[in-house]
């Protein structure tokens, strides 16, 4: 018999916050039977019954399902969640799924469509998003994709209580851990370490104790940081210190995600190279998700920054981490990159060494580029996180920089921020898809705007 998983404890009440507000009465449960008419923005099957859009995880276009209606999808009024009880009959373009943990674990979304199924839904997602704001009409490339075993990086959780940890990511809209023998999404690097990472927290966890583990698979090896066990004695240290000598790179721990890491052990440089240039992550820095992924990215900015700039041109790469855009283009042009995270802003500093390359540290939220400091620019890249660029935008819209190269994780925020430099008179030329998070409801794209 499988064990219960013990709930997590979430951010929200570890941190002893005032309660959130209270939940909408739950509706009575009811069972219907069903037909899935499409896939919605997160991945579930959507039917419609009594002028109701009614959810349901794990489902196909086509499938006649029972299901069980419970809750509300959203405090927004979108629908009705349900749950699977039953496959009457399935629909066509599904697929066996590819790993055991599918449909427990909340990492992955849509294995159990076929390859063309899936692949159309997120060439879809994209075209659908920005059809709402009115640009559904943009020439859109051929959707990239990263192949299995590609993902390098990874933000696993971890819980222990009766003396045995469980070990990997949340299950579906939940702080349940599904805890994970392995993942056919993940660098097999990454893979290997699952089963000595739960020994490992065995002994550092607290009984009852919770932490993240980020894992990044790099040049040199993995990069662990630990960010939650809110103290680590002498053992714990101890068995940090020798753990994975082979594999692993570099250790650092983090009491919370507002803390500072701290260099447990760093056993041989951890790198990544942007155009061939040596960078080293401070421990949990973003990078993109595969290097599949970011070598499509970073083409077709490269391609739309090159085609419009020659060797005197000034490329403003703003939101630019540790320089995944920034490095390229400073191959072919002179390039000033924006970053707020102080951590990312020096490790991008050490590597800039004989570059046409500046860094400034800057909050773009707050203090966005003006249309002034634009106008020095012969092109900008912009590459916010999931909340977009929104302040941003509405100063680029205002600049006259000719050609302005959007990279987005979030359609939703990238097309409200496409909207607003095309009503300041851009033209969005053309939209990259880009499938960096295999099988999950998440895709990157890359927007070319141009000042006719
Ligand atoms: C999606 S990542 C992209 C990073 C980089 N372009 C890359 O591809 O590796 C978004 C970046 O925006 C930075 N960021 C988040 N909020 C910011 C803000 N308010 N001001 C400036 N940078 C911010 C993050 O630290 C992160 O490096």
């Amino acid at each position: 018999m499988t064990r219960p998983t013990p709930r997590r404890p979430s951010a929200q009440s570890r941190k002893s916050q005032p309660q959130r507000r209270a939940a909408a009465p739950a509706a009575e449960p009811r069972v219907l039977d069903l037909t899935i008419g499409e896939i919605g923005a997160r991945g579930d099957g959507i039917a419609e019954a009594e002028g109701t859009r009614i959810f349901v995880p794990l489902t196909v276009p086509g499938d006649r399902v029972r299901v069980r209606v419970a809750e509300p999808a959203s405090t927004r009024g979108e629908g009705l969640r349900a749950e699977l009880l039953d496959l009457l009959e399935p629909g066509p373009g599904r697929a066996e799924p590819a790993c055991g943990h599918f449909g427990r674990c909340g990492g992955c979304t849509l294995q159990h469509l076929d390859d063309s199924g899936y692949a159309a839904w997120k060439v879809g997602l994209v075209r659908g998003t920005l059809s709402r704001v009115g640009l559904g009409g943009v020439p859109l490339e051929p959707l990239s994709r990263t192949p299995r075993g590609a993902r390098r990086r990874a933000r696993f959780a971890a819980l222990k209580r009766g003396g045995r940890v469980w070990f990997g990511f949340n299950e579906r809209m939940s702080h349940r851990l599904a805890d994970l023998a392995d993942c056919p999404v993940l660098t097999p690097r990454l893979t290997a370490l699952i089963a000595p990472l739960r020994d490992l927290l065995a002994g550092v966890l607290p009984d009852g104790g919770a932490c993240d583990v980020v894992a990044s698979d790099l040049e040199g090896g993995i990069d662990l940081l630990l960010v939650g066990p809110r103290s680590l004695d002498r053992a714990a240290r101890d068995r940090l210190v020798s753990f994975g000598e082979d594999a692993v790179a570099r250790i650092s721990w983090q009491a919370d995600d507002r803390g500072s890491p701290e260099p447990i052990a760093h056993r041989r440089p951890a790198a990544v190279r942007f155009a061939g240039v040596p960078v080293t992550p401070p421990p949990g820095a973003f990078l993109q998700a595969s290097a599949e992924g970011e070598a499509a990215l970073v083409t077709a900015v490269t391609r739309a920054v090159g085609e419009a700039v020659g060797q005197a041109g000034r490329v403003a790469d703003l939101f630019a981490g540790i320089g995944t855009f920034a490095l390229p283009l400073a191959r072919s042009a002179a390039v000033h990159a924006v970053e707020g995270d102080a951590a990312a802003v020096a490790a991008l500093g050490k590597a800039v060494a004989g570059q046409r390359l500046t860094v400034e540290r800057r909050d773009l939220f707050e203090a966005p580029l003006s249309a002034k400091e634009l106008s020095r620019f012969d092109a900008v890249v912009f590459d916010p996180p999931r909340a977009g660029a929104a302040a941003q935008a509405e100063a680029l819209a205002q600049s006259k920089v000719p050609l302005v190269v959007g990279v987005s994780c979030n359609p939703a925020t990238f097309a409200r921020d496409a909207r607003t430099l095309v009503d300041g008179g851009y033209a969005l030329s053309r939209v990259y898809p880009v499938d960096q998070f295999l099988w999950s409801a998440h895709v990157e794209l890359v927007g070319v705007f141009r000042r006719p």
